[in-house]
């Protein structure tokens, strides 16, 4: 049993060390979208619950490399295995706020990649002058309640069943973080 739990330790070690961070390209996109239909299809930490379409997606993609906007991967063996991006408001008025989107596929969480993901994005948003990070999580969100507040993020609001699913109700909690 012991040799076991420690040659899982080993792997994970080795995996880290091959696991990199780095600024959205196109060739990853479609392993992205993946990654996101992984995550949307636990239904239960993002809004989404299956990925959107290709073309928004790619859009998306669009929007956030074409202006220079926070959007991070975590590839391991050619694959998005997380992500982390930031998009400000096109309304100009409300583009000094940008807004926190994340996520790990399952296996790959509680390793640091979070804060590895979060961090880049936020030296991003400081260089573009980004003022504001606000982001909404789900109350029962532990983990990712504990990243956000690792990096400084406070809680400004809550909103009661924010969200209905199969019957099931989530609330939310909406945190802010200066930059
Ligand atoms: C939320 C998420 C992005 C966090 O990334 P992560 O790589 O798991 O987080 P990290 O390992 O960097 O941990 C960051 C901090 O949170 C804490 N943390 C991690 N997992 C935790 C858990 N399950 N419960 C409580 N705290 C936890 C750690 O203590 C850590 O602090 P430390 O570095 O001081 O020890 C990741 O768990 C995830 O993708 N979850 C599913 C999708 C999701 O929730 N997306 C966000 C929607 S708002």
């Amino acid at each position: 049993m012991l040799l076991f739990l420690y040659s899982c330790e080993v792997d994970w070690d080795f995996m880290k060390d091959t696991i990199r961070i780095i600024y959205a390209e196109e060739k990853y996109l479609s392993s992205f979208h993946q990654a996101l239909d992984r995550v949307a299809r636990e239904q239960i930490y993002v809004e989404m619950i299956t990925a959107p379409a290709w073309e928004k997606t790619f859009d998306f993609f669009k929007k956030q490399t074409e202006g220079n906007f926070p959007v991070y991967y975590a590839i391991h063996d050619e694959k998005v295995v997380g992500w982390a991006d930031i998009s400000p408001s096109e309304n100009p008025r409300l583009a000094h706020r940008g807004f926190l989107g994340m996520g790990l596929i399952d296996g790959y969480r509680g390793q640091g990649l979070g804060s590895q993901l979060l961090e880049a994005c936020i030296q991003h948003a400081k260089k573009i002058e980004i003022e504001k990070i606000e982001l909404s999580v789900y109350s029962n969100n532990s983990a990712a309640i504990a990243l956000y507040k690792k990096f400084g993020f406070q809680e400004m609001g809550f909103i009661k069943h924010y969200r209905k699913l199969n019957e099931q109700y989530f609330d939310c909690v909406q945190m802010e973080k200066f930059l």
